[in-house]
């Protein structure tokens, strides 16, 4: 990854441009706090952000970084970095249309069926055999 970027924890601060940066990607981030987030930053501006929730299992809730610094390392530094703030973790998931990326991050895809037991939402969808979304699964230990 480039040396001028620089990953940290978000602050509230970081919240808005987070929310920009997400939203180029139509990534909904209602709801999570800035606590949760890790942010990327280059010359004083936020080009990646992701965010780790770990309610009833830990899960990549987003991730994205910005069109101008992709392919840089940055995504997986940020991966990688949300990974090492959680204690005691032994596994990650992630549901994505992005397999590939976490693919290349170590992850393994799972059965889509586990869709619907750890996600609410999938649970009520009525097109889920139409989704898209891969889940992928991390184990660290
Ligand atoms: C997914 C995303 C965060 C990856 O960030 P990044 O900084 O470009 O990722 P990296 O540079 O660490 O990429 C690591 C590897 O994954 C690959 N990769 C990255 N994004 C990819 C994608 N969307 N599809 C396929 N491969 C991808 C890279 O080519 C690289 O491969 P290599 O090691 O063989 O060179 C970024 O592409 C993005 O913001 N995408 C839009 C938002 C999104 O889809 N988020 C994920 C769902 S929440």
């Amino acid at each position: 990854m480039n040396p001028e970027v620089h990953i940290r924890d978000a602050s509230a601060e970081d919240l808005e441009h987070i929310r920009i940066l997400m939203s180029t990607y139509f990534l909904d981030i209602e709801g999570v706090p800035a606590d949760r987030f890790a942010v990327a930053e280059a010359k004083g501006r936020i080009v990646g952000a992701g965010a780790i929730v770990n309610d009833t299992f830990p899960e990549i809730h987003s991730i994205a970084v910005h069109p101008n610094y992709r392919g840089r390392g940055i995504g997986t530094s940020l991966v990688n970095y949300m990974i090492s703030r959680i204690p005691d973790i032994s596994y990650v998931y992630a549901r994505t249309a992005s397999p590939v990326f976490f693919e290349k991050a170590g992850f393994v895809e799972t059965d889509p069926s586990i869709k619907a037991r750890l996600w609410d939402d999938c649970a009520e969808c009525d097109i889920s055999n139409r989704c898209r979304q891969s889940v992928m699964r991390l184990d660290l230990k």
